[in-house]
């Protein structure tokens, strides 16, 4: 890899352009520039290739990022374009459905254990949102508890602190528990008998769940007559073929798909228990004009068949797991034990920071995150492997993380980032 050029001229030229017409100059939070140390990173990208991405100044960065986690195969993979580019030449949008819908339907149903029926959307928060609705739609109930994100529709968004704009009568029909916290969650049941219609969790949040928590969810769950939805838009494609209720044998009711589906391409779903999915048939209006698209389909089933390969899977968790024991290794070494710990499970796992003195965790993140660029590692803290990436990838970003955590205790030893930081503070939407 070339050395960076760190000017990022390009980037901040298109920055300037996009604050002033586009909020957050990105189309996601987490992808815009406070993200990424504001001036020391690169704001914009210009193409992919497998596990490594080029920003618009020329620059070549290892993607530990992965678009958010859509990007399970990798950039540009020959495979899925050509899949891709064979649907264009018939077209994208039709009258009538194709059979492609069928087809993916059934691959869907044939990985995932809870899907009887499936319904095709666009992203993750159509899916969550689907769901949701079907839950009410079953149960004849309101109220819905929450565990982790799912998306920025106002019943979820509602129950976080970025709620403006949302009706207050629609963020009291939102409760949230806690991850491994089963007690957290009877409460909820406890205070609203009778009234709550959906739990709907991230089945794998951490180090995944402990004390058969997903098991108890479920029972709790069934015992007061609520449906059980695990947002598996992270965990789907991730974990294993048919994501966390595969890989943890805990089967919900419905499940929403998304991101890693179609390698990059903007597909997900709702699939789950027949006798809910048929309220779609029965006035819960679930439908998008988008939703047949053949371009998103036809990367979807051209991904699922990389993916469904048996070393695919292996190869994620190998170099994750080696990603894992490496960094911890380096965190023992340097005393850093107090301050920055390892977590999530190997396909989705990263660093997380602790405040220190003066600090805090946002300041050595920073400081961690923009001496990885300066190597030509792209971070936010939680990564993905996609099965593009190499070992040689992962012996890169350890070479990096080796010289970023030195800077982390740099950072701490003169209790002040003044001088180690060049570029912007991250600057995450959700504080808390
Ligand atoms: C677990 C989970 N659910 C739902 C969503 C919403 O997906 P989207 O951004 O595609 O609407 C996300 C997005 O990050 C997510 O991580």
């Amino acid at each position: 890899m070339k050395a960076l050029n760190t000017n990022f001229r390009k980037s901040k030229l298109l920055l300037k352009r996009a604050k002033s017409i586009i909020p957050s100059a990105a189309q996601t939070y987490s992808k815009s520039y406070k993200y990424f140390c504001e001036g020391a990173a690169p704001a914009f990208l210009d193409y992919g290739k497998g596990g490594h991405v080029w920003d618009v100044d020329g620059n070549e960065y290892i993607d530990f990022v992965c678009a958010l986690g859509p990007v399970t195969v990798g950039y540009n993979d020959e495979r899925v374009n050509k899949a891709i580019i064979s649907e264009l030449r018939k077209g994208l949008s039709f009258t009538l459905p194709t059979e492609l819908e069928i087809k993916l339907a059934e691959k869907l149903i044939q990985i995932n254990p809870c899907a009887e029926m499936v319904k095709f959307v666009k992203n993750g928060s159509d899916a969550t949102s689907a769901a949701v609705r079907l839950a009410r739609a079953y149960t004849n109930r309101e109220l819905v508890a929450c565990c982790g994100y799912h998306g920025f529709q106002d019943w979820y968004i509602g129950s976080t602190e970025n709620n403006f704009g949302v009706p207050q009568a629609v963020q009291k029909l939102t409760k949230t528990f806690h991850y491994n916290d089963i007690k957290s969650l009877k409460k909820i049941f406890e205070n609203n008998k009778n009234k709550i219609a959906a739990i709907i969790l991230e089945p794998c949040q951490n180090n995944g769940p402990e004390n058969n928590f997903l098991e108890n969810v479920k029972e709790i769950t069934h015992k007061n007559g609520a449906v059980l939805i695990f947002d598996e838009v992270i965990s789907g494609f991730r974990l294993a073929l048919g994501g966390a209720q595969e890989y943890y044998k805990v089967t919900p009711d419905l499940a929403s798909l998304g991101k890693g589906m179609g390698n990059g391409a903007s597909i997900s779903a709702i699939v789950g228990r027949r006798e809910i999915m048929k309220l779609i048939d029965k006035g819960t209006f679930i439908s998008t004009t988008f939703g047949g698209e053949t371009s998103a389909l036809v990367a979807a089933l051209a991904t699922i068949k990389i993916l469904e390969k048996k070393s695919s899977f292996k190869h994620i968790w190998k170099l994750g797991n080696k990603w894992k024991k490496e960094i911890q290794k380096l965190i023992d070494n340097k005393n850093l034990n107090n301050v920055v710990e390892v977590v999530g499970l190997a396909p989705h796992c990263g660093v997380v920071f602790k405040d220190k003195r003066n600090l805090s965790k946002l300041d050595l993140f920073s400081v961690y995150q923009q001496t990885l660029i300066e190597r030509g590692i792209l971070s936010i803290g939680i990564n993905n492997f996609c099965l593009s990436h190499t070992q040689k990838d992962v012996n890169t970003f350890i070479k990096a993380a080796d010289l970023a955590l030195e800077k982390v205790k740099e950072a701490i030893k003169a209790n002040s980032v003044k001088g180690i930081l060049k570029g912007g503070k991250f600057r995450p939407v959700f504080r808390r």
